[in-house]
């Protein structure tokens, strides 16, 4: 017998069922449940796991409560949600995931894991890897966007930096994949609302990133809070058990959402919180977050023969052994013990700069407006975001730093030390207020260029963050009319900063203004990371993660649509189309300009007859036909056209990324193994069907600017 096996054999029900309970230490508020002083539960053994503390001297007493004051000194798991890095925030996860770059991905984790660890931490709630494609649902932000494929690579990526070589490592944290699954279809973009999707999209589109981080060894994994066809996922027992345990293999600790277990009363599946704890317990979730529903509703199960203590015991052996794996029993202080260098957070400071550079995406630069002219004499900075510090962190960036993140300002008037720089907010980020418009625009007249930063507040993405009307929010878009009014008269270029953890609704701005720079919420770097670009230190080479429609009407639009009998044609009347607007979107998935000109020719594929266990080299010239350096994404993308059911019109298999000087030539050469082109069969059962398969390459999903070739698949 090993030792928490001989542990389980002396724990009272209490203490075990301590094991299966997180409650908050409300150092940071994540829920609307708020729990009392935890301390004395820690200190008589029925309290086995905290949320929500931080501070490696707080998690350390609390951690001495445990081992040296309870009765088996079993030591605490602490989690915490570090969502975008811990104290440096880096950019929100839909940014990051615009960077297009897994080395990023991975090394943005690493230090965030760094950063907790250092703090006593020994567990995070990311990554979230709900695929959204309903702009509406606040919490896009969170996650990796729209497509299922990069999902997958960010799942890979981020599992293997917050939980480094070994889990037991000073500096690493478990990770926890969230929420399972298919929370990002939620009706109407909702938060918390109901999901009925079908089978297929389900498997094909929502449960890849998990399997993914289920195969890169993830420690944890938390169910959504929603339902899915009628079936709350806290006590889904087809996917919590069949498929995660069942299928996936998947051993780890499944910690329920805040308060889940609880509401699934309000879900109308549990009449009080003995049946919820029950139904929670058989699902096979080890640890219930903040509900108290297993701690008080458990024993009543228990003895009413709902539940038994074998299936009680899985879970705390499950939870158990993950202390064991991060390496708690062994020192339970190993985590916040050393100081870190002064070089190893200068250095993670250089990392957010970059990762927050990457993460912008040129969306508009009509007639070479950006970058800015090194000589400019004066530069008007106008909008409610060119000095809001808290804002540039985005959502969840619940331990960051308090010293201010840098400002649009801030960074322009260190890039551009010679230039004038003049600032007006003209009004704020929402409410009515537009006495200060006037006076901004006015601002316009007398200088070379503008630079407007508008968009959402930060707390207007996340979770409980649905916006019914995602456009620029308060007076923003009388701000704007305003100054691309005065601005054209003036002659003056006007470039907008876009922050917004989300796709606007901005067909309008898109249009008038003469550049457009997407910055989702940048983090601590911000400031320097956009002047960086402005200025032209740093060419843009962020790609949209997530379709960007002309107008709300149009979602959910994401790029790998299937054909419909009746595609498109304007002019059938009876094809798939609006009358009112075309079905294309306002920016198309990948899509993002750079201070190059890339042009692709000669597209070769070889083999150009594959089987199973081939693997295809995708190869294409670009040419940087601009006059600066740049950096170019090249997307690869698959259609199958004949199946035996409905391909998307496109898929993503493949980016890399090419930097090229002005005039030079290079060879971006892809790989995609045959077996990424399996796909589920009319029985859900993956197939390789033999016939054509195409490839499209190039810089984003708008099929025409792709160039085309194909495989044929002999299997
Ligand atoms: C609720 C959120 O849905 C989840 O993502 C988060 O990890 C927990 N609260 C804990 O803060």
């Amino acid at each position: 017998m090993n030792t928490i096996d001989k542990l389980l054999g002396r724990m009272t029900v209490a203490e075990k069922l301590g094991q299966m309970t997180m409650t908050s230490a409300s150092y940071a508020v994540t829920g609307p449940v708020i729990a009392g002083d935890s301390t004395e539960s820690i200190r008589n053994g029925t309290l086995g796991n905290l949320l929500n503390l931080v501070g490696a001297k707080h998690v350390h007493e609390m951690q001495r409560i445990a081992v040296d004051e309870s009765r088996l000194g079993i030591p605490l798991m602490i989690g915490f949600d570090v969502i975008h890095g811990h104290r440096t925030i880096f950019p929100v996860p839909l940014g990051e995931a615009a960077t297009f770059e897994p080395r990023l991905w991975e090394l943005t984790a690493r230090e965030a894991a760094r950063e907790t660890a250092a703090d006593g931490l020994a567990m995070t709630f990311a990554p979230m890897l709900d695929v959204s494609r309903d702009l509406r649902w606040g919490r896009t932000v969170e996650g990796p966007g729209e497509d299922p494929w990069l999902a997958v690579q960010i799942a890979r990526a981020k599992v293997r930096g917050f939980q480094g070589a070994d889990l037991a490592q000073a500096d690493s944290v478990a990770a926890t994949a969230k929420h399972f699954c298919a929370y990002g279809p939620v009706m109407g973009g909702r938060d918390y609302a109901s999901v009925d999707i079908s089978e297929r999209t389900l498997r094909e589109v929502h449960l890849p990133a998990f399997a993914a981080a289920v195969d890169a060894g993830v420690a944890s994994i938390m169910p959504a809070f929603t339902e899915l066809g009628g079936i709350p996922l806290t006590m889904h027992k087809a996917l919590l058990r069949d498929y995660l345990r069942g299928e996936l293999g998947f051993d780890g600790v499944i910690v329920s959402d805040y308060n889940a277990i609880r509401e699934l009363i309000h879900h109308g599946v549990a009449g009080d919180i003995v049946e919820a704890a029950t139904l929670a317990l058989k699902a096979g979730v080890d640890i219930d977050m903040m509900a108290e529903a297993y701690r008080h509703g458990l024993p009543v199960a228990l003895e009413r023969g709902l539940v038994t203590i074998a299936e009680i015991d899985e879970c705390v052996l499950r939870v158990l052994r993950l202390k064991e794996r991060l390496g708690l029993f062994d020192d339970p202080y190993r985590r916040g013990s050393t100081a870190e260098a002064a070089e190893a957070i200068a250095a993670r400071r250089r990392l957010a700069r970059e990762a927050a550079t990457k993460s912008l995406v040129l969306a508009k630069n009509s007639g070479g407006t950006l970058p800015l002219r090194k000589d400019l004499r004066r530069v008007c900075v106008i909008g409610p975001l060119a000095t809001a510090w808290r804002e540039m962190r985005g959502p969840w960036a619940a331990a960051g730093y308090e010293e201010p993140s840098i400002t649009v300002l801030a960074g322009l008037r260190s890039a551009l030390p010679s230039a004038e720089i003049v600032h007006a907010e003209g009004t704020a980020i929402s409410g009515t207020d537009t006495s200060g418009i006037a006076a901004a625009a006015e601002l316009v007249a007398d200088s070379d260029a503008v630079v407007l930063c508008l968009g959402e507040a930060a707390e207007m993405s996340g979770e409980a963050a649905s916006r019914s009307s995602p456009e620029l929010p308060g007076e923003q878009r009388a701000l704007v009319e305003a100054v691309l009014d005065r601005a054209a008269r003036a002659k003056v270029p006007v470039v907008v900063v876009l922050f917004s953890g989300r796709p606007l609704i901005v067909s309008r701005l898109m249009e008038r203004a003469d550049a457009v720079l997407i910055a989702w919420f940048p983090g601590t770097e911000a400031g320097n990371a956009i002047a960086d670009v402005l200025t032209g230190r740093a060419s843009p080479s962020g790609r949209t993660p997530v379709t960007w429609p002309r107008a709300l009407g149009q979602i959910p639009i994401f790029y790998s649509q299937r054909n419909s009998g009746r595609p498109e044609n304007p002019q059938d009347h009876f094809t798939s189309k609006y009358l009112d607007l075309p079905n294309t979107p306002l920016l198309p998935f990948g899509f993002g300009l750079s201070y190059g000109r890339f042009s692709y020719a000669n597209l070769t594929v070889s083999p150009e007859s594959a089987r199973a266990s081939d693997t295809i080299e995708v190869a294409v010239e670009v040419t940087n036909q601009g006059a600066r350096a740049a950096e170019e994404t090249v997307f690869l993308f698959i259609r199958d056209r004949v199946a035996s059911v409905a391909r998307p019109l496109l898929e993503l298999k493949g980016f890399t990324k090419i930097s090229l000087g002005a005039g030079e030539t290079g060879t971006a050469r892809l790989r995609l193994p045959v077996e990424e082109l399996r796909f589920l069969g009319l029985d859900f059962e993956p197939v390789l069907e033999p016939g054509d398969v195409e490839i499209h390459v190039g810089p984003c999903a708008d099929p025409a600017q792709l160039l085309s070739s194909r495989v044929l698949l002999r299997v």
